[in-house]
């Protein structure tokens, strides 16, 4: 570990959110998860976090609620009031990626990381699988680890599916897709299989441009799941590994969440949020990963911020608008 060489002793970085564009279920795994087929994009609605290298051997975590935890119950009064509380240190999975970090790279020392959040927490929008991979990209900065060293790699798929995504679609656990998808890889866009560890990178979306509301009540993953049913035709992701058409953004295949079924039976906010997208017209409304939030298509970014003002106004949760972005999230060092 090249941790002499390493001048610099704080990096910070911008977690992105993610949609899942399209997920099926294909079964139940004897380990209790599901296989799966799913297509991710990177979102530029982003947490702040700074990772600061201690000498100590210490990891500490601190963590708000940006504007507020207060504004953010405001706007969603039926949220269980743990809704935003930090988990505890040992489930948190920024605090458990950085001492799995600690464990297998034998670093001695430790790391504060200062955690604003921005992200909706219970959405299917990825946001702790995002804060803990760019915990573990900004460590290896920190330490001089190389970020394509494949034990990061498999840090992330131990402690969660989402996390190799986050980390690099380019370089996480591939799948044995044999599809070629193109040479431009993009960076914030892919496939994933397995239970969604195994990526296969696409090339570049077309520009979209998403409206997204988070419904007053988040929704457990673990819950969602286990209630799910396995469909006995699943529906096939071939048109998604196909390089996506030119320029058109209404050549991308049309939406699709299997487990949409299960969080409407749920939360009753599910249909709620997709029959508001759509009856603003805007295309293939659909929940993203386990939920509760719910996108769609606008044509334009003005259209989609146009929209997420309109839907504000509705006391359905906190809409907003997003666009893809890519991963993995920029570093910046600082001394
Ligand atoms: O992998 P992760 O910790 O994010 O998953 C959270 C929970 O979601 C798991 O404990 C499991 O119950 C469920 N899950 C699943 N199948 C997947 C991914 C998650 O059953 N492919």
């Amino acid at each position: 570990m090249g941790q002499l060489a390493v001048k610099f002793t704080v990096v910070e970085t911008y977690p992105p959110a993610k949609l899942n564009l399209f997920l099926e279920l294909l079964g139940k795994r004897a380990d209790g998860y599901h296989e799966l087929q799913t297509v991710m994009i990177a979102i530029d609605r982003c947490d702040a976090m700074r990772v600061i290298r201690l000498e100590r051997p210490s990891i500490e975590l601190v963590c708000r609620w940006s504007p507020s935890a207060e504004i953010w119950r405001q706007h969603l009064p039926t949220a269980a009031a743990t809704t935003f509380e930090l988990p505890p240190a040992e489930e948190n999975l920024v605090t458990r990626a950085l001492q799995r970090f600690r464990d297998v790279f034998g670093w001695p020392g430790g790391f504060r990381v200062e955690l604003e959040k921005r992200i909706p927490a219970g959405a299917g929008m990825g946001g702790a699988s995002s804060d803990a991979a760019a915990a573990l990209l900004a460590a290896a900065e920190l330490c001089g680890v190389e970020r394509a060293d494949r034990r990061l790699a498999e840090i992330a798929a131990e402690l969660g599916s989402d996390i190799p995504f986050f980390l690099d679609p380019r370089t996480g656990l591939r799948s044995n897709t044999k599809r070629a998808v193109g040479a431009r890889q993009g960076a914030g866009m892919a496939f994933a299989a397995g239970r969604g560890e195994l990526l296969t990178p696409l090339p570049a979306a077309p520009k979209l441009h998403f409206v997204i509301i988070y419904p007053p009540e988040p929704l457990s993953t673990k819950r969602v799941f286990s209630q799910c049913r396995i469909p006995s035709e699943p529906r096939c992701a071939t048109a998604w590994l196909e390089p996506l058409g030119g320029t058109d953004r209404r050549s991308i295949p049309p939406s699709f969440n299997r487990l949409t079924e299960t969080a409407r039976e749920i939360s009753g906010w599910i249909e709620r949020a997709i029959e508001a997208l759509a009856g603003l017209g805007l295309r293939g409304a659909t929940m993203t990963g386990s939920g509760s939030a719910c996108f769609a298509l606008a044509d334009s970014a003005r259209a989609a911020r146009r929209a997420a003002l309109l839907l504000s106004a509705r006391r359905i949760g906190v809409c907003f608008a997003a666009a893809p972005t890519s991963l993995p999230a920029t570093l910046r060092r600082k001394t």
